[in-house]
């Protein structure tokens, strides 16, 4: 049996955060959402703002119901104000000690009933259940960028779920209209243990001169019949995420087909993280994207 949720709780509202919660206020929830300061949460609401002043522009929603959603999302940098959350899906970098630190401070305060539910990319689920007291109350749900957008959500059950946080998850997942797929708790779950390898072979490609930044990406696009190519994508994954879940994938599998790139590591170096930056494979700061002229 499901639990029944009516107030959601987002940890983060970067590229994931803002869009996780905007998805669960347009079906209908009551979202909190915590951000580490002001500046960081004022730019993650307004990117919400923004999505839903365009949706209202393109008349795919209306006025009032943009107003309605935008009323169910509060912001907060206080943990405490998460404490009546029913479900709490967290979104924050990719990095499992910053998300240790942020679950043991999550754990004291939400209510013990509350499922907990992790939107990482590659870290294994366990990890993080094992440091809250509530380990089978806690699961993970993918979501994909941009959540508004993307149909998919990972349901991923780790050893310590129980078969009623998994249901309240998959239930969850599915009433805000999305595909819920099931998958183990094994590093990249289904979608990136397949794609994350593509993108680093496509950087690859691209140091050994097959081919330029938009040649890989338009062959692949006309090719393959990919609505975008792998540098493309990359950039728009964001190349430090990108960069943290090659390195977790790496370190479970050690298979060089994981390994992060040369050109990614220099990237990365320069302060390079994709569309994010504006810096990339390409750069993002005219009207158009246009090749970085620095790789
Ligand atoms: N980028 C993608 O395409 C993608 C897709 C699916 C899942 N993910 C996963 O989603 C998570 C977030 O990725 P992102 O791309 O949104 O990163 P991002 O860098 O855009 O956003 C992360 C946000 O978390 C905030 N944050 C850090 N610590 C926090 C805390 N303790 N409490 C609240 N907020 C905190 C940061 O200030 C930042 O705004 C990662 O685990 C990533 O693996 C990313």
């Amino acid at each position: 049996m499901a639990q029944q949720i009516e107030r959601v709780g987002v940890l983060g509202a970067g590229l994931m955060g803002h869009g996780i919660a905007q998805v669960a206020a347009q079906s209908g929830y009551q979202v909190v959402v915590r951000e580490v300061d002001d500046a960081t949460l004022t730019k993650g609401i307004g990117k919400i703002e923004k999505q839903l002043a365009r949706a209202v522009e393109r008349e795919k929603l209306s006025q009032q119901d943009a107003e309605e959603v935008r009323g169910r999302i509060r912001g907060t940098v206080d943990y405490r104000d998460l404490a009546d959350c029913d479900l709490v899906i967290e979104a924050i970098t990719e990095s499992l000690p910053l998300k240790l630190e942020m679950w043991r401070e999550v754990d004291e305060v939400v209510k013990p009933e509350a499922v907990f539910a992790t939107n990482t990319s590659s870290l294994p689920v366990i990890d993080q259940a094992a440091v809250t007291g509530r380990p089978a109350q806690f699961v993970g749900m993918h979501y994909f960028n941009p959540a508004q957008v993307m149909k998919l959500v990972e349901v991923v059950r780790c050893v310590t779920s129980s078969d009623e946080a998994f249901q309240t998850a998959l239930e969850f997942a599915r009433s805000q209209g999305k595909l819920a797929i099931p998958t183990k708790d094994k590093a990249g779950f289904i979608v990136n243990r397949l794609l994350v390898p593509y993108m680093l072979d496509a950087i690859r490609a691209h140091e050994e001169g097959v081919g330029s930044t938009a040649e890989i990406d338009e062959a692949m696009k006309a090719g393959a019949g990919h609505p975008m190519g792998p540098l493309t994508l990359a950039d728009f994954v964001g190349l430090d995420t990108l960069g943290s879940i090659c390195d977790v994938l790496f370190d479970e599998f050690r298979e060089k087909r994981f390994a992060r790139p040369p050109m990614l590591r220099k990237m990365l170096s320069a302060g390079w993280f994709g569309r994010k930056t504006g810096m990339g494979f390409y750069d993002y700061s005219g009207e158009a994207a246009v090749e970085n002229p620095g790789i």
